[in-house]
């Protein structure tokens, strides 16, 4: 009666085995088809690739890992996994990132390529570029001329007006505000003056305010100068004078006052 107990339970055992095996090898042969499938899809023959020329952030692999396409610049779209399925890879100094403070209640995620480093640097060409990415697109969109990185940070010039006060005119009584932005490095001073006035604005004139502060971006500097209640002696030019160490910048805007 022990043998033939033990007997069964070998035949159970070895049919358990059997069955096993059955089991595990049948559904694996499913995935094999489906990734060769993938495969084929990704043929790489590279004499037939395409010549990407003009690619403002360089050149990437393709979704096959195979041609050279254009890199995407930074501020576009791009695949989150690097997979390059849909949007595309981004190029040379740059990573695909979903900036979340932008977004809004409601808003889907948009992966964009984000430049990996933000220091700002001056270029062979007196211009002062945001990042790398920036200088590079400017290398890549013109290669007749020869830029290259004089020096990291900006670049040390006399203050540059970027928005000069505007002409206004208006009636008596109302207020008007002129606004000038400045960018500059080393960080300048702003003032304003009116006409041929050496001392600068507001003095000891309750109905002028002057007010400055930093920005809207690295490196500059923003003032606005406010006249209330406006009378015909506000009539006048005005202007914005923009000093640093070397040298100094001026704009200015006429008030006609009717
Ligand atoms: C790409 O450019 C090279 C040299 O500029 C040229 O020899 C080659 O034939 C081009 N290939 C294609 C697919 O246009
Ligand atoms: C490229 O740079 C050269 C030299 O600075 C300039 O003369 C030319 O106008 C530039 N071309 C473009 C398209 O910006
Ligand atoms: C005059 O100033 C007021 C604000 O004080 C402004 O709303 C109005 O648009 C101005 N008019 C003109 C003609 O600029």
């Amino acid at each position: 009666l022990v043998m033939m107990s033990i007997m069964i339970y070998i035949q159970r055992l070895l049919v358990m085995l059997v069955w096993i095996s059955a089991v595990t090898c049948l559904p694996s042969s499913v995935p094999h088809a489906w990734e060769e499938a993938a495969e084929e899809q990704c043929h790489c023959i590279p004499p037939l690739c395409p010549n990407s020329t003009g690619c403002l952030a360089g050149l990437v692999r393709d979704r096959c890992d195979c041609c050279l396409e254009c890199g995407n610049i930074e501020g576009q779209p791009c695949d989150l996994d690097d997979s390059n399925n849909f949007y595309g890879r981004c190029g040379e100094n740059l990573h695909c990132r979903v900036d979340i403070k932008d977004l809004g209640y409601g808003d889907i995620p948009e992966p964009q390529c984000v430049c990996q480093t933000q220091q700002a640097l001056c270029g062979s060409d007196g211009k002062t570029y945001q990042n790398i990415c920036k200088f590079k697109e400017a290398a890549h969109r013109n290669t007749s001329k020869e830029l290259s990185i004089a020096n990291d940070g900006p670049c040390q010039t006399v203050p540059q007006i970027k928005l000069p006060p505007q002409n206004q005119m208006n009636v008596t009584g109302k207020d008007v505000i002129f606004l000038c932005e400045v960018f500059s490095s080393p960080m300048a001073l702003i003032e304003w003056k009116k006409d041929e006035n050496e001392l600068s604005l507001p003095g000891d004139d309750p109905h002028i305010s002057v007010q400055s502060r930093g920005g809207p971006m690295k490196y500059e500097l923003s003032s606005w100068l406010q006249i209330e209640g406006l009378t015909k002696e506000d009539v006048g030019t005005y202007h914005c004078v923009a000093h640093n160490k070397l040298g100094s910048v001026t704009a200015k805007a006429s008030l006609i006052v009717f």
